[in-house]
Order: C-alpha cells, then structure tokens, then sequence
C-alpha cells in the first residue's frame, strides 16, 4: 500500500471526513486534507498516524486548559518540532516572557519552541531571522510583548492582519487559548504555512484566512464584526487604520507593534485616524529582554463607525495614505 492510500484510509476510518484535496502548494506538512464533521480541518502526514496524532491533540488541548502539564518534549507537539539540539532555550523563554508580563507554563513553553522550530524552516524569508535566540527574543518574546496592551477576553475575536509566519497572533494563541484568532495573509505560500503550523500545534480556536485586509473591511462578515486587530510591520499607522479599523466593532481596537519611531507615525496618522474613527490611547514602551532594542505598542481605540468610502480599494492606502 502507498503512503498515500494508508492515509487516505487512515482518514476514512478514523475521522469518518471527506477529503479535500493533496499536497497543499508550499506548505511542508499538509499532504492531505479532511473536512472532519464539517467543521474540523484536519491535516495528515505521512509521518505521522492519524489516531496518534488525534490523541495527542486531544492531551494539548487538555494541558493548555489547565490540566497539567507533561513531561518536556512530549505532548502535542511533534517530534520533529521539539527544537532538541539548537532548539530554543526553555528557561530564557520563560524569564523573559515573564519580563513583558506573561506567565506561561511548561505546555506552553513547548509549543511556542515548536513554533520556533517550524519557523527555522519556514520556506520564505521570517525577517532574516532563523537562528533559535533571534527567533526566541524578537519573534516570540517581542509578540507577547503586546498582550498586556491587547488584554483580550475569553470568547474575544482578534484578527493578526499581516501575519506572515505568525507573528504576533501565533504566540498569543498559545498563551490566550480561549480567544478566538484568526491570522490573515496576503500571499498565498505564507497562507499555505500558517496552516500546516496551526494543525501541527492542535491549535483549535485559531484559523488562517489568505485575504487582503481591504477585501475583508468590505464584506459584511468581517466588517465591524472584529473585537482586536493585532499587527506588527505590516504598514506604518496612517496605511494601517485604514485596514484594520474597518475591521473592528466600534469600541473595539487595532493594537499596533512599532518600534522608536511610533510618535512620529502618529503624528503622521492625525487626518486617517479622524477619518476612520480611531483615537490613540495607549503607547506602552518597553526594552526587549536580553537586549536594547525599544519596543512601542499603540492601542488605537474604534470611537465611531467607519465612513462608508472606508478602506478604499487595494492597494491605495498604502499608496496614497491619507
Ligand atoms: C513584513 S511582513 C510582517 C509579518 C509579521 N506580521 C511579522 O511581524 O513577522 C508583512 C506581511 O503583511 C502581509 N500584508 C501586506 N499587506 C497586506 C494586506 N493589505 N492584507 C493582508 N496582508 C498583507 C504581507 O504579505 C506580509 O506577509
């Protein structure tokens, strides 16, 4: 029997699914996807069974709600993705997530050092960032870093608009299990990504969307219908409200990631906050741990609801930002 036809049965058995289709183009993981129960996407590979992989989703999804955690490098996460040799070092993982203010536990330390694996060999370019103390210091510490900023509720719905490898909605995931996020992505490949990354973590509650923000400000699904937006170097703020605000209800807020020259893109964003509604009401600075590098996150408060001209079509905020 082929891998193929093992899988195919594997998925036929056990998840009872339909399948969808082989070989998503440029994700390393899928190879073949199930629609579960009509709700669940399920993705398989080669490497590892069907019923092992359930199981083991099924025990991280208990470990993250609280239930105790595992040994080191076991659980959920596949071992492949376990770091080992070179991986991420766990205890400066944990102190300095603790520094920007989020306490997180053994589970979760190992999921966020398989994201890191999964990151080293992502197959495009993560901010020239690939080795294990980058990664660890400026992709994942720097992502928690917004989450005091953020402060999302359980049952809260926040959008990462840009999110490239996941950043910051991956991390944020891991450490706020119970708030829904969905990650949306321009290109295709890094789409194609996200998804292989979120089945392999068993990250339930997230979801990946291959959009553009200013399609999705337009439809009526999306539109004012978001309680966060979360985006880092996706576009300076005057561009960035213009795709994010129309996302959010009114009360909601886009929570932007910058860096020293946050005041001056404020400045700059006077007229497309008034015209899209939105008044900075935070800027939170800190040093990022184990190095000196200052960090800026903006809260931008949704105050009214967005103009009906608002986001203009693609590509024209980024063009000709108001
Ligand atoms: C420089 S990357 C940053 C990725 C990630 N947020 C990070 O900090 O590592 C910017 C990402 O935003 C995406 N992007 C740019 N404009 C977009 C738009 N209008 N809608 C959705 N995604 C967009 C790009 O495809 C790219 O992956």
């Amino acid at each position: 029997m082929s891998q193929k036809d093992s899988a195919v049965r594997a998925g036929e058995v056990v998840a009872r699914g339909r399948r969808l289709g082989a070989k998503a183009p440029g994700n390393p993981f899928a190879k073949i996807r199930f629609n579960a129960g009509g709700a669940t996407l399920l993705t398989i590979t080669p490497a590892v069974s069907l019923a092992v992989r359930q199981r083991r989703a099924v025990g991280e999804r208990r470990r993250l709600r609280g239930h105790g955690g595992g040994p080191t490098g076991v659980g959920g996460v596949p071992d492949r993705l376990q770091g080992g040799v070179g991986g991420v070092d766990r205890q400066a993982l944990t102190a300095e997530a603790d520094a920007v203010g989020v306490g997180l536990g053994q589970a979760e330390i190992e999921v966020l050092a398989a994201l890191a694996a999964a990151v080293a060999e992502a197959p495009f370019n993560v901010g020239g960032l690939h080795g294990p103390e980058d990664i660890r210091r400026k992709h994942l510490v720097d992502s928690l870093g917004c989450l005091r900023t953020l402060s999302p509720s359980d049952g809260e719905w926040v959008v990462d608009l840009g999110s490239g490898a996941g950043f910051p909605g991956l991390p944020l995931a891991v450490a706020r299990p119970k708030v829904r996020f969905t990650l949306v992505e321009a290109t295709g490949k890094k789409a194609a990504f996200l998804r292989g990354v979120v089945g392999e973590l068993g990250l339930s509650r997230v979801d990946v969307v291959q959009a553009r923000a200013e399609e999705l400000g337009r439809d009526p699904a999306w539109r004012e219908r978001v309680d966060g937006v979360v985006a880092r170097a996706v576009a300076p703020l005057s561009t960035l409200v213009e795709w994010a605000l129309p996302l959010c209800r009114v009360g909601g807020r886009l929570v932007a990631l910058k860096g020293p020259a946050a005041d001056a893109e404020v400045a700059a964003a006077g007229r497309a906050l008034a015209e899209l509604r939105g008044r900075v009401t935070r800027a939170d600075r800190f040093r990022l741990p184990g190095g000196p590098e200052e960090r800026v996150v903006l809260a931008v408060l949704k105050t009214g609801a967005t103009p009906v001209r608002y986001p203009r079509r693609a590509g024209v905020a980024s063009r000709r930002p108001l």
